[in-house]
């Protein structure tokens, strides 16, 4: 082999060399992120998300905690479906790995604590017509003592009223507005909230049968 020809063949190699590693590089920055947030810090992750998405893709977890970064993906990108499959497995082995670590009794009770003040807060809301906008001097509780006859585990189903298939806070709304004659709340509303865990905290361990009529 003549000498020029060797170095033309060494440069293409470490150039082939340098190519390959990157690519290597690039596939194995797919990292994941997780912080551990004491309450209250979830918002500055998700600035910490925000920052990071404008360059490139980032898949955050339902737990507003966890994100997967896909650096070789734009932010707007579409991860094909291999690829999806394997961030979302990622995801979820590292939440389930979480979960059996993380709960302390704390956390628990402060579960614990705030599913009971939602639930008081739509009991007193349930004997509490002017409170939700009723306008006839009628409550909930008048014509479903202790929740009675609310069925919230048939949800979603067919609703003649309506002529769909409704969810329960439908239903509550349609309450409030005919024989309270008062106007329906949004479906974010706190008290929205508030009396529909009332009402399911009412059938606790009764399977759900949605469409039962
Ligand atoms: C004047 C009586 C009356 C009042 C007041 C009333 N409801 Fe109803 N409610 C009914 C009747 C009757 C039905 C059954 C309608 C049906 O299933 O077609 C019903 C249905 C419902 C359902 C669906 C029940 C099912 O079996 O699918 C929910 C949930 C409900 N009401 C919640 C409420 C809430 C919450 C309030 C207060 C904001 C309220 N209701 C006020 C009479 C009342």
């Amino acid at each position: 082999m003549k000498p020029d020809m060797r170095l033309w063949f060494t440069i293409i190699f470490i150039l082939g060399g340098i190519t390959l590693s990157w690519g290597v590089y690039r596939t194995a920055a797919t990292s994941v992120k997780t912080t551990v947030s004491p309450g209250g810090a979830p918002s500055l992750q998700q600035d910490t998300n925000r920052k990071a998405s404008e360059d490139h893709l980032v898949v955050e977890l339902c737990d507003g905690e966890t994100a997967i970064e896909a650096s070789d993906v734009a932010a707007d990108g579409v991860l094909p479906p291999a690829r999806a499959r394997a961030v979302a497995a990622r995801l979820m082995a590292s939440y389930q790995a979480k979960q059996r670590s993380q709960w302390t009794k704390r956390d628990r009770m402060t579960w614990e604590r705030e599913q009971n003040r939602i639930i008081e807060e739509g009991y007193r809301l349930f004997h509490d017509w002017k409170a939700l906008g009723g306008t006839n001097g009628i409550s909930c509780d008048m014509c479903h003592p202790d929740a009675a006859d609310t069925h919230p585990e048939t949800y979603p189903k067919f609703q003649t009223q309506l002529k769909q298939v409704a969810t329960l806070r439908d239903m509550i709304n349609w309450c409030i507005e005919h024989p309270m004659k008062g106007k329906p709340l949004d479906c974010n509303d706190p008290r929205m909230i508030a009396l529909e865990s009332y009402i399911t905290s009412q059938r606790k361990g009764v399977p759900l049968a949605p469409g039962k009529h």
